[in-house]
């Protein structure tokens, strides 16, 4: 079983708890250390104390992204723990990191606004946050009891795990290597991903406000890149879309907005192809999709994957569709401005046709 945007790896624990092999990839290195957790970790991992640690004097802050939300006392804490990790057994490694990605988020939460998929940074030194090294040290190990004791309760099963940071448009795999893949790509929403999970990333000393690649690299970025100035390979309904986009009255629709719809209508396409290149004939796809707004311009996404599925060979079985109460985009102030209908989310299910 295969997911291509695996996230935390819902599906890919579940799937292996009813003892099927599994690839999940996500091209955020974040979601595949908490997906190794989930999948991987042992029942019996325990936490480990870094009380004997001792800092260099030398260590180095400057330049570390941590330094956006701490102090240089507190990075120098954080950074000592998470240097340590590199010689902590694998398991160990892997608990300790997604306790450091908790513990950094619960310390700046002061950072956070409305917007569930933004944090803000400190605008001036003296806002920085400052933490003992006792303090640092609890909040690590008791992340660590935490997760421990949740572990505890999934049970394990001997087939095999695979979690891999890469690109759902460069699958990293065998052709007709896949039996079933279960999956939800990110939507047309404006999601950040990168910015969402800016803390983590710092933790593991990726700077996503200076360093652009992996923001850029992700599908539904804001950020545009020059290849989507490429012409497009997209089906009527995508062309449609573009096209409603493009002639919005609103400021930049015809110009950033179009461009970066384009873009993410491009890499949805790129997934759905190698996601088709590597299921063996008659493999299933079960894919998980929510229509959203653009203004007033409804983003039919279920429609689309369906119309850009089959151009890759793979043929609809069942559409199944739920009513949305709450949506993620309703938070941006502005948007609001625009009357929308409701929407849904979809659940499709495609098989892989046995001949091209
Ligand atoms: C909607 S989330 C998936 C949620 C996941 N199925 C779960 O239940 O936890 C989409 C994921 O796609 C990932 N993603 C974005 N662009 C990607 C790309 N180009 N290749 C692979 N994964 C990507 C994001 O990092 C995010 O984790």
């Amino acid at each position: 079983m295969l997911d291509p945007w695996n996230g935390s790896g819902t599906t890919t624990l579940a799937a292996n708890t009813l003892g099927h092999s599994v690839v999940g990839l996500d091209r955020n290195p974040v979601a595949s250390v908490v997906a190794q957790l989930r999948c991987k970790v042992p029942m019996n991992v325990e936490p480990i104390r870094f009380s004997s640690l001792r800092i260099r004097a030398s260590a180095r802050t400057q330049n570390d992204p941590l330094n956006y939300w701490f102090d240089d006392i507190t990075t120098a804490r954080i950074r000592a723990w998470t240097s340590h990790l590199e010689h902590a057994s694998p398991s160990n490694r892997t608990m300790g990191l997604v306790a450091a990605f908790r513990a950094v988020r619960s310390l700046t939460k002061y950072f956070e606004g409305s917007n569930p998929t933004w944090v803000k940074r400190a605008s001036e030194n003296e806002e920085r946050l400052c933490f003992t090294h006792s303090e640092i040290d609890e909040a690590f190990f008791s992340e660590q009891v935490f997760l421990a004791s949740r572990l505890s309760s999934v049970p394990r099963t001997s087939a095999s795990v695979s979690l891999l940071t890469a690109d759902s448009a460069a699958l990293p795999l065998a052709t007709n290597s896949i039996d079933i893949i279960v999956t939800s790509p990110p939507y047309l929403t404006r999601i950040d991903y990168a910015v969402a999970y800016a803390r983590e990333l710092a933790v593991l000393g990726i700077d996503v406000f200076s360093e652009k690649t992996l923001r850029k690299a992700l599908m539904g970025t804001t950020l545009t890149r020059q290849a989507s100035m490429t012409p497009s390979l997209l089906g009527p309904m995508a062309e449609a879309l573009l096209s409603d986009i493009s002639q919005h009255e609103s400021k930049a629709s015809s110009s950033y907005y179009m461009k970066q719809a384009k873009q993410y209508l491009n890499d949805l396409n790129s997934g759905l192809r190698e996601s088709a290149r590597v299921s063996k004939p008659g493999a299933e796809m079960h894919l998980v999709v929510q229509d959203s707004y653009y203004k007033d311009v409804l983003v039919p996404l279920a429609e689309i994957c369906i119309e850009e599925a089959k151009r890759y060979g793979w043929e609809l079985q069942e559409h199944e569709m739920f009513p949305v109460k709450r949506l993620l985009t309703t938070l941006n102030t502005s948007a609001r401005a625009y009357k929308k209908g409701d929407v849904s989310e979809s659940v499709i299910t495609f098989t892989r046709r046995k001949h091209d």
